[in-house]
């Protein structure tokens, strides 16, 4: 039987036991069994990427993935975040094998569950900040509650006296701000970052990563970040290297 399956009935039977011990283990938002990944680029050709890939992470958790430019990091990453299909093994998000979803309901996964920030901040530039944010939003046609929210984030990145302003009219660092907001708009559980800060100076990549590991504990959101800054990375609860296909913590 598979471990999370398993992992279900535990739960529920220390519950039984004693409610206020299921709040005391912690539980898993994401499980990578058995992941891998090849192309095949040409005739005969076969390029494995990843191999057997193993992950559990708990709901809360923050992780980084390191490792060297071409070793798989953005192929993991939106095979996380149903961008990409593994070519075997499950991703479990919340228990649910994403494979086993259609397109509708992964499309609805992707929209509400998870929230993505990538190295270009792919904002739309006719649209001001408060617009960007609310994208996300309009699938459900975006209420006044997803207004107060964006408002409320924006303020808390520092963004308050930016709400009107198009991406053309503020800084690379402010870009990424606004597209972290966006990724948060809809509550998600898990926050994928891939190089987030790759496009950004010293300071305001700190400033980011920073900001990232604050909204991981005010939100409670899930944070999985690919950087190539190891100051970054050592911040995080685990961090793991990606190399030769296979994912190891690095201590
Ligand atoms: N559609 C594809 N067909 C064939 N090979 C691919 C395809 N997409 C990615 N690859 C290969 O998979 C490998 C991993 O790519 P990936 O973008 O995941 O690397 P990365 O670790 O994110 O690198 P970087 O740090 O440069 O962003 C690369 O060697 C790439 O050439
Ligand atoms: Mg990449």
């Amino acid at each position: 039987m598979h471990r999370a399956k398993a992992y279900v009935p535990i739960k529920k039977t220390f519950a039984r036991l004693n409610p206020a011990l299921t709040f005391a283990m912690p539980s898993i938002l994401l499980e990578l069994d058995g992941v891998s990944k090849e192309y095949n680029p040409g005739a005969g050709e076969k390029i494995s990427i990843l191999r057997n890939i193993e992950l559990r992470v708990s709901k809360g958790a923050a992780l980084a993935v390191v490792g060297p430019s071409g070793s798989g990091k953005s192929t993991l990453l939106n095979i996380i975040g149903t961008l990409d299909r593994p070519s075997s093994g499950r991703v479990l998000l919340d228990g649910r094998d994403l494979a086993q979803l259609d397109e509708r309901d992964l499309a609805k996964v992707r929209n509400r569950e998870i929230g993505f920030i990538f190295q270009a901040h792919h904002l739309l530039p006719q649209c001001t900040v408060l617009e960007n944010v609310l994208v996300p939003t309009l699938v459900d046609r975006g209420t006044p509650t997803d207004e107060a929210r964006a408002r409320r984030l924006l303020e808390r990145v520092g963004l308050g006296g930016r709400l009107d302003h198009r991406p053309g009219q503020i800084s690379g660092g402010e870009r990424q701000r606004v597209a972290v907001v966006r990724a948060l708009i809809n509550g998600p559980k898990l926050l994928l970052a891939d190089e987030p800060t790759g496009a950004l100076d010293r300071v305001s990549s700190q400033n980011l990563g920073e900001l990232l590991l604050q909204l991981n504990a005010e939100e409670g959101v899930t944070l999985i970040v690919v950087t190539h800054a190891l100051d970054l990375a050592k911040r995080m609860n685990r961090t793991y290297e990606l190399r030769d296909g296979k994912l190891v913590e690095a201590l």
